[in-house]
C-alpha cells in the first residue's frame, strides 16, 4: 500500500472517525437506512485496514451513540445486529490469528451496561482474546456519550478518593484521562467527520481538546482510503500550536505531546 506523499512528516498516532451519512447514502438510492449502515460497515473495514497498513497505532470509530437508542426500533435492532456481526467476525479463529499477526487489539468504549448480555459476553471475549496484541488498537464507540464518559470518570475518581487511593491534590489532567474509557491511549490527533456537519456530537469531548478536525461532505459509505490519505496530507500541513505562537512552533522547540 502506498504511503501518503508526506510520509516524512508526523503521522497522527490516533485518528477518530464520526461516520455520518449512512442514512442519506441509502435514502438517495431509495434504499432502507439499514442498507446504508451495511455499506458503512464495509467502509469501516476498508478504512481500518488502511490505518493498519499506514501504521496508525490507534483508531476509533463512532458506531452508536447513547442518543442513538432514540432511533426507530428497527434501525436500533439493525445496528445491534451489525455490532454482533462485527464481534462474531472478529472472534472467528482465522480473524483472531490475523489480528495476532498484525498486532491488533480490539476495544469497545461506551456504557457497557447498556448492552444486552449476549453482546456484553462477546465484547468481553474479543477484548480478552486480543488483549496481548501489540501495535494497534481499534476502538469502536458503542452506546457512547462524551459527557457520560466524563461523569463516569468523575464517579470512579470520587470512589477512589473515598477509599484513600487518590488525594484530591494528585488529580491532574493526566490522571483524569486515565479514568476515561480510552485510558492509556493517546488523545486523537485527527478527528474526521463525514457527512458535512460541523459538530462533534458528544464524541470524545475530553480527548479532542487539541485534535485537528477534518470535515468532508462525502457520506461515510463513500469515504475511501484515497480520501483518508487526502485528510492525512491536510493534517500534515496544519500547524499544531498547542497554545504557543507560530514562531515558537517553528523554532527548535517541539510542541508538547499530549498523551
Ligand atoms: C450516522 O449516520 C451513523 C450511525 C448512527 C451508525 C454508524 C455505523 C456504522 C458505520 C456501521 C456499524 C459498525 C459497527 C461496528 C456496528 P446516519 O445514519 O445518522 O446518517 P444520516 O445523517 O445520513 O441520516
Amino acid at each position: 500500500m502506498s504511503k501518503p506523499e508526506t510520509a516524512k512528516k508526523p503521522m497522527p498516532r490516533h485518528i477518530a472517525f464520526i461516520m455520518d451519512g449512512n442514512g442519506r447514502w441509502a435514502e438517495r438510492r431509495g434504499l432502507s437506512r439499514l442498507v446504508g449502515h451495511d455499506q458503512g460497515y464495509r467502509a469501516l473495514w476498508k478504512i481500518a485496514n488502511t490505518c493498519l497498513d499506514l501504521g496508525i497505532p490507534h483508531f476509533t470509530f463512532y458506531a452508536f451513540s447513547k442518543e442513538n437508542w432514540r432511533r426507530p426500533k428497527d434501525e436500533v435492532d439493525g445496528l445491534m445486529a451489525l455490532f454482533e456481526k462485527y464481534l462474531d467476525e472478529n472472534l472467528n479463529p482465522k480473524k483472531l490469528a490475523d489480528a495476532r499477526r498484525r498486532g491488533l487489539s480490539f476495544r469497545v468504549i461506551g456504557n457497557f451496561l447498556d448492552l444486552p448480555s449476549h453482546l456484553r459476553a462477546k465484547v468481553r471475549k474479543l477484548l480478552a482474546a486480543t488483549r496481548e496484541n501489540r501495535g494497534h488498537i481499534l476502538n469502536v464507540a458503542f452506546s457512547y456519550g462524551g459527557r457520560a464518559e466524563i461523569v463516569a470518570a468523575a464517579r470512579k475518581i470520587a470512589r477512589d478518593a473515598g477509599r484513600g487511593k487518590l488525594q484530591p491534590g494528585d488529580l491532574t489532567e493526566e490522571t483524569f484521562s486515565r479514568y476515561l474509557y480510552t485510558g492509556g491511549q493517546p488523545d486523537p490527533d485527527l478527528l474526521i467527520r463525514t457527512g458535512g456537519e460541523f459538530r462533534v456530537s458528544n464524541f470524545l469531548l475530553y480527548q479532542i481538546a487539541y485534535a485537528e478536525i477534518y470535515v468532508t461532505d462525502t457520506l461515510w459509505p463513500d469515504f475511501k482510503p484515497k480520501e483518508l490519505k487526502q485528510a492525512l496530507r491536510e493534517y500534515q500541513h496544519r500547524e499544531r500550536r498547542f497554545g504557543m505562537t507560530s514562531a515558537q512552533v517553528k523554532s527548535t522547540l517541539r510542541p508538547p505531546r499530549k498523551d
